[in-house]
């Protein structure tokens, strides 16, 4: 007989199911608990909410584990490249010869924007953030490609999927050279999917980028890390909107607007900040750790500690690595690596960082990787976008396949005031 849960409120029992997962994990499913009984569960911040079964990605966050498709990420990030991640993320396999063949060329024929698109680059102002031009330029693309509105087919989702991943990268490409005053470079076609994406970031007339494979594959490394990371505040977003049918585009463009913010994909933004700050003021290591303790101070470590693991993040062990590579090839000493590192160390050994589990994230060091490429800054979160790109396309088609598909729509307990009318609501404004 399968395990069942049981839960007494008003003197009264109820016996709820609990759902198994493959990997053993398991919740107490309380759907049908409000109907039976009148309650609500309440968990703020969903960190003990499962909100979904999925097939996509697997994380234990107590041991340190991350799998695609279960396949274990070290495992990934060393034979596999982006574009073959993401067919395994969104189809749940590895392509084959044929399969990757077609998909590669789906790609290139989908790289280029409709030049009217390219106007809209025009309107905004230079120095515009660029994850808020990323969201609108991947929104706009709902007006550009109407037939996709309703993907009823695999091969109108296949189309859509291919425009996705492929024109984030000019698009991220295209604001990053308008940004600056540079005339845009095209996708050249005997590329592939990283190296005509820096091509198009660094190529310009008076100075021809020269692609370095180390460079390359640290760029291919940082897509592949950030390829899917299950239930995370941005791909729930992408979820969300897509459980009220909204087309794959704009749910997507929710998606980077959730990723924006800086307790999520804005992190690694703020570690460079945060580590550049410490470099020019010339801060004690004891003296950040101090402040981190510091209640007052409201000063977190960025880069520092996740929602789900309690160990190591697996991605942040390989970014490092890739990190001190990519510095020896490019024959780069950046003191921000040193400050990383020694933070590292001693937050490592500090109780306040043992006792709550706070070990380094994705974060980290993935900043330092892209200023040593020449990334800016400022586009630190877009480099995450294209990479999380597969991650949601894939959670927002098993919302679209599921046969159980239900509009997603939360419960609350309400705190606010109790019926009042207009007129005694006046008297107390
Ligand atoms: N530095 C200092 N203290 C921290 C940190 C940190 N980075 N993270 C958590 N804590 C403390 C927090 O103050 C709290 O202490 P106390 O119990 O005394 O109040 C305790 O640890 C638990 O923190 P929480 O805020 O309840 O944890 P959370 O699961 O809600 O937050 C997090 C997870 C990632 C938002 C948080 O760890 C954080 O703000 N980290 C810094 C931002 C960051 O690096 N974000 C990237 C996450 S990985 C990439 C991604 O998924 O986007």
């Amino acid at each position: 007989m399968s395990e069942t849960a049981k839960i007494i409120l008003d003197g009264k029992e109820y016996e709820l199911p609990v759902v198994v997962g493959s990997e053993n994990e398991k919740a107490v499913d309380i759907s049908k608990l409000r109907a039976q009984s009148g309650y609500i569960t309440y968990d703020d911040g969903y960190g003990n909410t499962g909100s979904c079964k999925s097939d996509v990605t697997f994380i234990d966050g107590e041991k340190g584990i991350l799998r695609y498709r279960g396949i274990d990420i070290a495992e990934v990030a060393e034979k596999s490249h982006f574009l073959e991640t993401a067919y395994l993320i969104i189809w749940g396999k590895l392509p084959n010869e044929q399969e990757k063949e077609q998909f590669d060329e789906l790609i290139r024929r989908h790289e280029l924007l409709h030049e009217n698109m390219k106007h809209h680059f025009q309107g905004f102002p230079p120095q515009a953030a660029p994850m808020a031009v990323l969201s609108a330029m991947i929104n706009s693309m709902s007006c550009f490609h109407s037939h996709l509105y309703d993907i009823d087919e695999p091969e109108k989702f296949m189309e859509a999927t291919a425009k996705l991943l492929a024109k984030v990268r000019t698009i991220a490409a295209f604001s990053y050279k308008h940004s600056i005053g540079e005339p845009i470079v095209y996708p050249a076609r005997n590329l592939n999917y990283s190296e005509n994406f820096l091509h198009m970031m660094f190529d310009a007339p008076n100075h021809p980028y020269e692609l370095d494979p180390e460079v390359v594959r640290a760029m291919d490394l940082l897509f592949i890390l950030h390829a899917d990371h299950e239930q995370n505040c941005s791909t729930s977003t992408v979820r969300m909107v897509g459980s009220s049918e909204a087309n794959l585009f704009t749910s997507v463009a929710a998606g980077v607007s959730a990723l924006w913010g800086r307790l999520h994909g804005g992190a690694n933004q703020a570690v460079l900040g945060m580590l550049q700050g410490i470099h020019d003021r010339g801060d004690s290591i004891d003296t950040v750790i101090a402040k981190v303790k510091d209640k007052d101070s409201k000063f977190r470590l960025m880069g520092f500690g996740h929602r789900v693991y309690k160990n190591f993040d697996p991605r942040a062990k390989i970014i490092k690595e890739a990190c001190d590579k990519v510095l020896k090839k490019l024959g780069r000493k950046d003191p921000l690596l040193d400050i990383a590192k020694e933070l590292e160390q001693a937050a490592l050994k500090d109780s306040y960082f043992v006792e709550r589990k706070l070990y380094p994230n994705v974060d980290f060091y993935s900043g330092i990787i892209m200023r040593a490429i020449g990334i800016p800054l400022n586009m630190f979160t877009v480099i995450f976008a294209i990479g999380r790109m597969p991650g949601w396309i894939a959670n927002w088609k098993e919302v679209h396949e599921s046969p159980q598909a239900r509009i997603y729509r939360p419960r609350q307990i309400y705190t606010g005031p109790t019926q009042q009318s207009y007129d005694e609501a006046r008297k107390k404004a």
